[in-house]
């Protein structure tokens, strides 16, 4: 399975429903939601009421993404708000297995975060337990960021891993993707690309059909 997952922080907030539309016409599976606290994360973003308000526009699937200190704590009110999938960031999780639980018993997907500069490896104990992990290819917090290339290593670390244990959670990467590096980044071994300005800046409809095209490709194979 290869998804486009559009983020829409990089989309126009005044023309959200538009633009919620115009990704899911053209062809994107998931929405990527970032929820920012300004604690773990510089910056704040939206929340539970801004995701319950999109639910109505659209099936695609919610992947939330939660740059949030000890986002346990939320579970349940995104679960409600309409998330499908719950992605939480290792360094903001002090009883990680708990969290992952949490999420998968509300019924809902649950994939683990890393920052750029934390090693795979810190997931060893959990990498049964996850549906999805998210290789984060810039330090969260800020939409437009320039694509650090080593989280391209790291991609194929976590595939070659995977394959070895013959364990299948989807590797998503989050930062800086662009239609210039989305073969790279498949061919290293994700299967979902978030992208908010390669898509949102411009034309999102022609944005998400050449990703789609590129998606189509390693779909095909
Ligand atoms: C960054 C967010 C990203 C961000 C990506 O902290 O997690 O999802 O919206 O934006 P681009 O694709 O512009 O780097
Ligand atoms: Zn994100």
């Amino acid at each position: 399975m290869y998804v486009l997952a559009p983020s829409l922080l990089g989309a126009d907030f005044s023309r959200l429903e538009e633009q919620i539309r115009a990704v899911d016409d053209a062809g994107a599976g998931y929405l990527h939601l970032d929820v920012m606290d300004g604690a773990f994360v510089p910056s704040i973003s939206f929340g539970m009421p801004l995701i319950a308000s999109i639910r109505k526009c659209t099936n695609m699937v919610f992947d939330v993404h939660m740059m949030v200190e000890e986002p346990g704590r939320y579970v349940a009110d995104m679960k409600k708000a309409g998330a499908d999938l719950i992605c939480v960031h290792q360094e903001a999780c002090v009883h990680l297995d708990r969290t992952i639980n949490q999420i998968k018993e509300a019924g809902m997907k649950a994939g683990v975060a890393l920052n750029p500069a934390t090693p795979i490896s810190v997931l060893d104990c959990v990498l049964d337990q996850v549906d999805m992990i998210l290789i984060m290819s810039v330090n969260p917090g800020f939409g437009g960021q320039k694509f650090i290339p080593y989280a391209l290593d790291k991609v194929r670390n976590l595939r070659q891993k995977l394959d070895e244990k013959g364990l299948h959670p989807d590797i998503q990467v989050d930062g800086g993707v662009t239609l210039d590096n989305a073969r790279q980044l498949l061919e290293a071994g994700a299967n979902i690309l978030v992208a908010g300005s390669a898509v949102f800046k411009g034309d999102a409809t022609a944005n998400t059909r050449a990703f789609a095209e590129i998606l189509k490709d390693y779909e095909a194979n």
